[in-house]
């Protein structure tokens, strides 16, 4: 980088620091002040996300869920502090033993210092603020029950390091916001960083998560841990999902088991799993390839059980009784074979009727997940 830059990259920094306007927020029970901007962006140095109030409402309801108490909780990219803060003020009594907050950023140290302050919060034994690099402070520490990797951009950095320190049946929320990367717009982007093929069509979302699931998974495989999803979803620009992490290889080979390819026919819109990566589909198309990826749950039917009313969880909780890959869009079908696009309730019902399984998918308003068969499926109307 030449001089002139780094001055430039400084000064920018400084006329932040010094002229920034903030504001105080409340979300949920904690009040958060934070830079007033204009924009969410990942040049600038710190940030508070409103549109990311639904992530951080989802695990505290996990949290609060799971029979899990006196955790050591880990926020190694906590920014305004504004998850931790939720976590002390929401989480039920006992449920947190040690919470660690973390952020490289001075600024957000800072922040996360004051809005300690203005929440009534003190530092302590139980609770401590850092300014480390997220992989140093995790290597350094003696594990953690509880992990939240939200960063801008890709979790790559940081799932070594986080996968090897998380505790025996401890949790890892992952958050990974280079969707486009995930879901078809970057395919060489994501067999980079997720050595898998992503599927540029309506179930785009859906194979992302998988193949964001199978990478976390191969990670943890390495530290001899099987990172089992309990809770996935994709909402506007990110992609979330909360793992269980089990100790031993046995477990860990058995999830390998379930990586497989996911072969679309563009033809015909028929889909099927597969340990091989191509072939033809029966209207005579060959079948485009995405994967591998995770073909097991995306979600843990038990726990959604106990969802709350916020209403992503609501859809959640009815998608997590069907155990499928993908789902069928009713615009796509009505758009390739020149249909009319009948009522969702209409068809649920339909599908039922016939015996098999059927919910809306919260990855889109026109999809159904169903065991039924494609063909079947198109007989219905
Ligand atoms: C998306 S924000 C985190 C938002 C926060 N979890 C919340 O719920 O509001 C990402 C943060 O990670 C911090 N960060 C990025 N890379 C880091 C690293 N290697 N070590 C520590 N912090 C890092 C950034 O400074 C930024 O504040
Ligand atoms: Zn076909």
């Amino acid at each position: 980088m030449s001089w002139v830059l780094k001055l430039e990259i400084l000064l920018n920094s400084v006329l932040f620091y010094l002229f920034m306007p903030y504001q105080t927020i409340q979300e949920g029970s904690a009040l958060i002040k934070a830079p007033k901007l204009e924009k969410i962006s990942k040049e600038l140095p710190v940030f508070y996300n409103p549109a990311m109030k639904l992530n951080r409402d989802i695990s505290i309801w996990l949290l609060n869920t799971i029979e899990k108490e006196k955790m050591q909780i880990c926020l190694p990219l906590a920014a305004t502090g504004v998850r931790g803060i939720r976590f002390v003020k929401e989480l039920q009594k006992g449920k947190i033993k040690t919470l660690v907050m973390n952020d490289r950023n001075h600024l957000a140290y800072k922040l996360m210092q004051e809005n300690l302050k203005l929440n009534g919060i003190k530092k302590g034994k139980n609770l401590s603020i850092n300014k480390k690099d997220a992989t140093i402070l995790l290597m350094e520490s003696a594990g953690f029950d509880y992990i939240d990797i939200d960063p801008f951009g890709t979790p790559n950095p940081f799932l070594d390091s986080a996968l090897a320190k998380i505790a025996r049946e401890g949790i890892l929320a992952v958050t990974a916001t280079d969707t486009s990367a995930l879901s078809g717009t970057y395919p060489r982007a994501c067999l980079r960083k997720y050595w898998a093929m992503s599927l540029r069509n309506e179930l785009k979302h859906e194979i992302g998560i998988r193949i964001l699931i199978r990478k976390v998974q191969l990670v943890a495989a390495h530290h001899r841990k099987a990172a089992i999803p309990l809770l996935s979803y994709a909402d506007q620009h990110y992609m979330r999902v909360f793992f269980s992490v089990a100790k031993g290889k046995e477990k860990a080979d058995t999830l390998l088991k379930q990586h497989q390819y996911f072969l679309y026919c563009d033809g015909c819109m028929g889909r099927k799993i597969s340990e091989e990566n191509g072939g033809g589909c029966s209207c005579g198309e060959k079948y485009t390839i995405a994967g591998p990826l995770w073909t097991g749950m995306l979600w843990n039917e038990q726990l959604l059980k106990k969802a709350n009313s916020i209403p992503l969880l609501q859809a959640l909780k009815e998608e997590a009784t069907i155990a499928v890959v993908g789902f069928y869009d009713l615009h796509k079908i009505a758009e390739q074979y020149k249909r009319s696009c009948p009522k969702m309730d209409w068809l649920l019902e339909r599908v039922r009727e016939k015996g098999y399984a059927a919910a809306r998918t919260h990855f889109t308003s026109s999809g159904i997940k169903t065991d039924m068969p494609l063909e079947e499926f198109l007989r219905l109307w």
